[in-house]
């Protein structure tokens, strides 16, 4: 089976097998069936580079079904399941006026996909409002349930990146299949957080005078995004190819002797978030094209493929980018998407 249309870097690799997973009956019943086969779990392929071709079953997860499980008159817990496209959940969830998600909107993906990098944007990450996931767990072959906590969420890190079946980092443990957010309903109680950059400015240009909605936030975001950000639909990409890196206070006040413009942000233990893409930029990568692959003119962070390429050059790229940022700056960035 050809996966070039189910990973959106468009890297035209095979996988051994297909198999859509419509319900959680289809997932439960096909690990029942076939405990020991090498299973792939898919998503949007948004945050994936295949360098080469996958030599187990690809099970693509399409499940669909948005449910309110629980509501009060300040809150509603929805469970959602692991196939509904990320973006439009957040927008109905918006339009139904359900408030914590509004910053995440354009995040490509799925949302069984959500926790497992504990996806962010624009001062909000995943964990703010995420309640619990329900996964297949392929040891115990069980269903079991993550709360916020069992999830161990970190900057776009997650229990579940960590899991495996097996030494080689290939076989995840838990394949998730529902996850139930805790929405705020009370729109007294909602506060928008329009901190980062300018959107503070655009929620204001788009409310023009009148109440700030969560639908003027996610339309902000949306617009900042979609300037910012390459449409995969459009040219491939994985949205920010490296983390951001956190060094130590030491080598942050190192930096910013030398270079004070660096963008840095203190976290609350001391450690300094530096943002990569200004490392890259500084390095002199930003717009540069490396035959089919290359790096975004307006967001160094961003890698991009211009189609005929292979994820393998992706890599070299990667590569190169990072040895240069560590001799120029002496940090290390790895990249944020998973590599097979
Ligand atoms: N910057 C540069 N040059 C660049 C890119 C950025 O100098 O080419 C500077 C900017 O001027 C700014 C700082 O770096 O001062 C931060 O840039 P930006 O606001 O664009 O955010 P980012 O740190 O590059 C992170 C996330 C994005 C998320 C934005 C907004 C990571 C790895 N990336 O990017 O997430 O949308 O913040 O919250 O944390 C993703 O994970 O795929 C993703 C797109």
């Amino acid at each position: 089976v050809d996966l070039t249309s189910l990973n959106t870097l468009g890297f035209s690799v095979c996988a051994h097998r297909y198999v859509a997973i419509r319900s959680a009956r289809e997932l439960s019943s096909y690990f029942k069936a076939y405990p020991d086969e090498d299973c792939f779990v898919l998503g949007g392929g948004s945050n994936l580079v295949l360098t080469r071709d996958i030599d187990a079953t690809v099970l693509h997860m399409q499940s669909r079904g948005v449910a309110v499980y629980e509501e009060t008159d300040t809150h509603v817990v929805v469970g959602v399941q692991a196939g509904e496209i990320w973006h439009d959940f957040v927008m109905a969830s918006v339009a139904r006026g359900w408030f914590g998600l509004e910053n995440l909107a354009l995040i490509p993906g799925t949302v069984g996909a959500c926790p497992v990098q504990n996806i962010g944007a624009y001062g909000v990450e995943i964990k703010d409002a995420l309640h619990k996931v329900k996964a297949w767990d392929r040891l115990t072959q069980s269903w079991v349930w993550f709360d916020n906590a069992q999830c161990e969420f970190s900057y776009r890190d997650s229990v579940f990146k960590h899991a495996f079946l097996d030494e080689a980092c290939t076989q995840s443990r838990y394949v998730i299949s529902k996850v139930f957010f805790k929405l705020l309903k009370d729109k007294t109680q909602w506060q928008p957080k329009i901190g980062y950059g300018d959107v503070a400015t655009r929620v204001a240009d788009l409310a023009a005078g009148g109440e700030v909605t969560a639908v003027h936030v996610a339309q902000a975001i949306i617009e900042i995004r979609s300037t910012k950000l390459p449409d995969p639909k459009v040219l491939g990409n994985t949205g920010s190819f490296f983390k951001n890196p956190i060094v130590d206070a030491a080598l942050a006040a190192q930096l910013k002797t030398t270079h004070p413009n660096a963008p840095m942000y203190p976290q609350p233990d001391g450690t300094v978030k530096i943002a990569a893409g200004w490392l890259i930029e500084q390095a002199g990568f930003k717009g540069l094209r490396d035959g089919a692959v290359g790096v975004y003119e307006k967001q160094a962070l961003v890698l991009v493929h211009h189609g005929g390429g292979t994820g393998a050059e992706l890599m070299a790229l990667a590569q190169r980018i990072s040895a240069a940022v560590f001799t120029q700056f002496g940090v290390r960035i790895s990249p944020e998407p998973m590599v097979i």
